[in-house]
């Protein structure tokens, strides 16, 4: 299959070209700053030749967005929104001007859409859409409105010819540098990865080998569209969750953190305490209905296997 990759550079990218590619696949990815082959450059705003690439394509995943991994200030809020409801868009208008438009179009959304809960976990059908919880910050409301923005950029996209599916995703662990899988792994063998502000907040998590195997199947399943939670089906608090990454590492301390010095964490980082604090509980209604298994279910053998391929892929290098 041509399958095209728009925002396809970065961290989830990385994984799903390596992988499509060496399945045999023919991946093209749209980037701003086209470096190497089957590179294509666009702009994320505007049409342009770029859309030829799509044209007479089988697949397009588009990933494109600015960074979640900063500081939520108002400029970068505003340039999280755009960059992902004008993206969504303006792939939609690609495929809708494509002469032989592709058959699937998945477009990435976020479990982030769903909301800060301990109570119960969101799937597909009976979850909680997030953005009016009570005492929480309200910029993370704004998250969420940039979560249905998106998605609801690829409902309005008039593509009859073309299966829409919006990948809800959870945090998708790799070994591969840069990736949240090798900062957690840092600070636990620091010492550093306790429970934050007390840690019973959910963390759901997709292994990387299950969340292409999830979207080979979404682009197989000609029946599936709409929104699709990709998240391994057990989610744990994030004081277990940092434990069992620590045992994987053989890093018997994690420092808990309190909520202010997580703020002061998060600051040093440049990064936002929502990616720490906020209750994901997400499981994969859909996927499991339909029959999908996952090869790592659950956490602590997940982060079994990408330590040891982190540890394979430093001594290698
Ligand atoms: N990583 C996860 O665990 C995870 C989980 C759920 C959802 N997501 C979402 O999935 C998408 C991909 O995640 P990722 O971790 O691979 O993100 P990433 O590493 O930040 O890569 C996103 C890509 O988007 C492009 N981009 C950035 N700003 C842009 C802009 N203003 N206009 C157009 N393109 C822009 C960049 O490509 P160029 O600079 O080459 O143009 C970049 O490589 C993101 O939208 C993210 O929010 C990620």
């Amino acid at each position: 299959m041509k399958i095209v990759i728009p925002g396809g550079t970065g961290q989830v990218g990385t994984i799903l070209d390596r992988a499509l590619t060496a399945a045999g696949h023919e991946v093209v990815v749209l980037t701003r700053r086209p470096v190497r082959e089957r590179q294509i450059e666009w702009d994320g705003r505007t049409l342009g030749e770029w859309a030829e690439a799509i044209d007479g394509s089988d697949v397009v995943v588009n990933l494109a967005g600015r960074s979640v991994s900063c500081r939520y200030t108002a400029a970068n809020l505003r340039a999280m929104m755009d960059s992902r409801v004008d993206s969504a868009r303006v792939v939609g208008e690609a495929i809708a001007s494509a002469s032989r438009p592709p058959r699937v179009w998945l477009q990435m959304s976020t479990a982030t859409i769903y909301a800060h809960r301990f109570d119960a976990p969101n799937d597909e059908a009976t979850g909680a859409l997030g953005g009016t919880e009570p005492r929480v910050p309200g910029y993370w409301a704004y998250s969420v409105d940039i979560a249905r923005n998106w998605e609801q950029a690829q409902e309005e996209a008039e593509t009859p010819h073309t299966r829409k599916v919006a990948l809800r995703a959870a945090m998708v662990m790799s070994p591969d540098r840069g990736g949240v899988f090798d900062v957690l792994s840092w600070l636990a063998r620091l010492g550093l990865g306790g429970p934050v502000a007390g840690g019973a907040q959910y963390v759901s998590w997709i292994h990387d080998h299950d969340f292409v195997r999830a979207v080979e199947f979404l682009i197989d399943r000609d029946d599936f569209s709409g929104p699709v939670n990709l998240a391994a089906p057990a989610p744990l608090p994030q004081r277990a969750f940092m434990r069992a990454l620590r045992a994987a590492w053989g890093a018997p301390v994690g420092l808990p953190a309190t909520r202010w010095m997580a703020e002061l964490g998060a600051f040093a980082l440049r990064s936002d305490t929502e990616l720490l604090l906020k209750s994901r509980r997400v499981v994969p209604g859909r996927l499991l209905e339909a029959g999908f298994t996952f090869d790592h279910a659950r956490w602590p053998q997940a982060a079994e296997d990408l330590v040891r391929r982190a540890r394979g892929g430093r001594r290698s290098r």
